[in-house]
């Protein structure tokens, strides 16, 4: 096995981007990839710039990213861009980051909407600034009737709070008699979530080497397989993302079940 996979490894490096990406779409793809693009800091402090230096390169990578995801035929990629415990940095980081989507979306919009993308987003509104609302809130609108890749930004969210509202909307509606009880299982649960309209993901990425989810779509996540890699987020390249979707390809999922050709034994 492990000299195939280095076999397999070796003619990888042969092979150019486009070569991969025709070789990944003979395979099934993941439909939904979810990424916490983590990293941007060390990025920046390697090279001796401020935190937002490595922010601000992040933000090129989202849209080389979303490109390939778009081209891959991918129907969902969920960016995690600010999470609920994130406002804990220093205000002027936070404030650099609040601009970040007004800024992506002031140059990106036309190609977002050019390839076909359709913007969303799940997170909290209430404490998003107007500026930062009112720029992905546009996109959303401009790009309501695209039918390619669904590039939903993960903003002020946090997995915890959105299982809090799910439970607090559930048990309104089973108090005003909309819902009964024994009708609560997973279908129904995960449409009271911000993901009632996606499928869960099927590919986690996480870079920069950290080995947690960081309150990352706790629920949705529970039979999605992880990858994760050194790589800063500033760094990653189209080349690593297929490196995810080729291992992808390669795993077994089973949700519990075995491997369907063990079961015809
Ligand atoms: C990820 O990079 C971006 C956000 C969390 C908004 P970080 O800013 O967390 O970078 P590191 O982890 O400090 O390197
Ligand atoms: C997770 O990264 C959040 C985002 C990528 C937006 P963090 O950098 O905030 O996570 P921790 O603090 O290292 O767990
Ligand atoms: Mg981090």
């Amino acid at each position: 096995m492990l000299n195939k996979i280095n076999l397999w490894k070796s003619s990888r490096k042969t092979l150019s981007i486009d070569e991969r990406i025709e070789h990944v779409l003979k395979q099934p793809i993941p439909n939904h990839i979810a990424i916490i693009m983590d990293g941007n800091g060390r990025w920046a402090k390697k090279r001796a710039l401020p935190r937002i230096a490595g922010h601000h390169e992040g933000m090129r990578v989202v849209r080389k990213i979303t490109m390939l995801a778009n081209k891959l035929n991918i129907d969902t990629l969920t960016l995690y861009a600010f999470s609920t415990e994130n406002w804990k940095r220093p205000k002027q980081e936070v404030d650099y980051l609040m601009g970040l989507p007004e800024e992506f979306l002031g140059k990106f919009l036309p190609e977002l909407i050019e390839e076909n993308v359709k913007v969303c987003m799940i997170g909290n509104n209430n404490r998003i600034p107007e500026h930062t609302k009112r720029a992905v809130q546009k996109a959303i609108d401009k790009t309501s009737s695209n039918t390619g890749l669904k590039l939903n930004f993960a903003l002020n969210y946090g997995g915890r709070a959105e299982i809090l509202e799910a439970v607090k909307e559930i048990s309104n509606d089973v108090r005003n008699g909309k819902l009964i009880e024994s009708d609560i299982d997973d279908e129904c649960f995960s449409k009271y979530l911000m993901t009632h309209n996606l499928t869960d993901p099927d590919l986690l990425i996480r870079t920069s080497g950290e080995l947690r989810i960081s309150n990352f779509m706790l629920w949705q996540i529970a039979y999605s397989e992880l990858w994760f890699t050194d790589v800063l987020w500033p760094d990653f390249k189209e080349a690593h993302l297929l490196e995810a979707v080729e291992a992808y390809q390669r795993r077994t999922r089973r949700f519990g079940g075995i491997h369907s050709e063990e079961s015809q034994k």
